[in-house]
């Protein structure tokens, strides 16, 4: 595991956005897995800002993103096809049909996890997948308990994530109580894995992730311990109780 240590949130996207620019510089990337939530917006900023720059195209990637709610219109303002096109997708130069998110509308919910799994499988791997992490530990919407040996799957949300992502809704009734996310093995048969983490409320699961001794399925995230290529670009607050750095 790499650990690359930043003093707060605006270094951590720079450094990230940097990563990830010099993985597109690389013509054999073609594949990469992205991630919502509050972390990654500052990323996407920057990454915009330097794709610009440095004159770095999209025009022949893929991009697969984690999870997606389940319920929730495409366009919604809370759906993560609608944080994709604000944060990202429409400020840069990627065809739209290249761009792949979960269908959380789909009325077979089964049935599209089936077909997302397939379309990651033609598109053969994801050169690299950008996570986020839960206050409970959970990556993707994995939550604590899933199975390690687990594809995309329609997952019920834990209520501390519904509690987390409220801030988003007018009332918690309206937060989703179901999404569709990569399984963790999906996740894990990435060939890189970039996890950003900021705040002291991300500090107990990368204590857990850093420091603990146990791969445990209660904090789905230590699973990344066996990855073989794994970057954590995590601040100061996030990192507040690994002892061992
Ligand atoms: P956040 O979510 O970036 O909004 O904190 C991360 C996650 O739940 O994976």
């Amino acid at each position: 595991m790499n650990i690359i240590r930043v003093k707060n949130y605006e270094e951590m996207s720079l450094r990230a956005a940097e990563l990830l620019l010099k993985r597109l510089k690389d013509p054999e990337t073609d594949v990469i897995g992205l991630a919502t939530g509050g972390t990654p917006k500052g990323m996407y900023r920057e990454l915009i800002r330097l794709s610009r720059e440095n004159n770095v195209s999209f025009k022949n990637v893929h991009t697969v993103n984690l999870d997606e709610y389940v319920g929730l219109a495409h366009d919604d303002p809370n759906s993560y096809h609608t944080y994709m096109a604000r944060y990202l997708f429409d400020h840069i130069d990627i065809p739209k049909e290249n761009t792949h998110l979960p269908d959380g509308t789909a009325k077979d919910l089964e049935r599209e996890c089936a077909r997302y799994e397939e379309m990651i499988k033609e598109l053969r791997e994801i050169n690299v997948q950008l996570l986020g992490i839960g206050e409970n530990g959970h990556i993707g919407f994995n939550e604590p308990g899933t199975p390690f040996h687990s594809r995309t799957q329609v997952i019920a949300l834990a209520p501390s994530t519904r509690e987390a992502n409220a801030r988003y809704f007018n009332s918690m009734d309206d937060v989703p109580t179901h999404a569709i996310t990569m399984g963790i093995d999906t996740i894990m048969d990435s060939l890189e894995i970039v996890l950003l983490a900021s705040g002291t409320n991300k500090a107990e699961a990368l204590r857990a992730l850093v420091d603990g001794d146990d791969v445990t399925e209660e904090v789905p995230a230590t699973v990344l311990k066996n990855h073989p290529n794994l970057t954590v670009i995590a601040d100061d607050d996030a990192l507040s109780k690994v002892t061992s750095l």
